[in-house]
């Protein structure tokens, strides 16, 4: 039986992919600092295929770097080994130039969406480097491309700071590993989740302006969909450095040049 851990998976696209392991036949380790929303979700897995695999919850701040390591230690003691181990823990910007950030919101960004990432990737690397193998997956996000946008600044240049990372990190794994511990990242597109509407945490409420509902109609997905599509090809990859993606140029141009036959209306504006 294989196991997995996912960070800030207490909603979103992280229970999404929780789920849906679990349904795959594994054992599933959620975390999150929400307690109250990690808890609803352990009760949402535990009923998925209860008879032949388990889930455990574990609370965890990625910015806390000790959390992390006694995520690590739970899911090894409840489970033997992790075989994958998917830092998806991440907090959106809010919708304002970098002139206009506080410091303590430009640090909790980069707190949250990279240092997490890496101090998630370094636990996990070292237990999969002892265990002899494992897949870690980095989530990247608005700006991994090097696409930019006002009120995406410290947003993207902490996704684009993971992508250097986990590339780099994936090199260090061919050197010390042979490749053993594959490091990857996955690249979801445009998700349907409380993230799009929310930063500071939940604390900070955005608007999405009309432009922005259109694009995101056109190009978004529940994550759901996406889960179906990503889940299946982490299980199967057997390569370091690879990149499982969602919303392909291909898949993006398709959305575009149908999106006059296929409205989508995710906001509930066209009655
Ligand atoms: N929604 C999108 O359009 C989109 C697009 C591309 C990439 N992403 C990335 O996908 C990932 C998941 O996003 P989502 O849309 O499910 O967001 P979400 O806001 O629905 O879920 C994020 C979860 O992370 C948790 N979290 C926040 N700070 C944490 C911390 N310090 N420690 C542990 N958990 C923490 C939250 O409590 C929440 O449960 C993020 O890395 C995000 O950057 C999202």
């Amino acid at each position: 039986m294989k196991t997995v851990v996912i960070t800030g998976s207490a909603r979103g696209f992280g229970l999404c992919q929780a789920k849906k392991f679990k349904e795959s036949g594994f054992n599933v380790v959620i975390s999150d600092i929400n307690e109250n929303n990690l808890q609803s979700a352990l009760k949402a897995l535990q009923a998925i295929r209860p008879q032949d695999t388990k889930a455990l919850s574990v609370v965890c701040d990625v910015t806390n770097p000790q959390d992390l390591q006694e995520l690590w230690d739970s899911a090894a003691q409840a489970f033997g080994t992790v075989d994958i181990w998917i830092n998806n823990a991440g907090v959106n910007s809010p919708d304002k130039p970098v002139c206009e950030l506080t410091g303590k919101e430009i640090a909790f960004i980069l707190d949250v969406d990279l240092k997490g990432t890496v101090y998630g990737s370094r636990v996990a690397f070292a237990g999969m480097r002892a265990q002899g193998h494992g897949q870690i997956y980095n989530v990247e996000g608005y700006g991994s491309n090097d696409a930019m946008m006002t009120g995406l600044t410290m947003y993207g240049t902490a996704k684009r700071a993971v992508t250097f990372f986990t590339r780099s990190l994936a090199k260090e794994s061919q050197d010390l590993t042979g490749g053993q511990v594959k490091v990857c990242r996955l690249t979801p597109g445009i998700m349907i989740t409380d993230f799009i509407t929310h930063a500071n945490g939940d604390a900070t409420r955005i608007e999405l302006p009309e432009k922005t509902k259109k694009v995101y109609n056109i190009l978004g997905d529940y994550p759901e969909t996406i889960v179906d599509y990503v889940v299946p090809r982490m299980i199967a990859n057997e390569k370091n450095d690879a990149d499982i993606v969602w919303l392909t140029n291909a898949r993006a141009f398709s959305r575009f040049l149908t999106a006059g036959f296929k409205k989508r209306d995710f906001f509930g504006d066209k009655k």
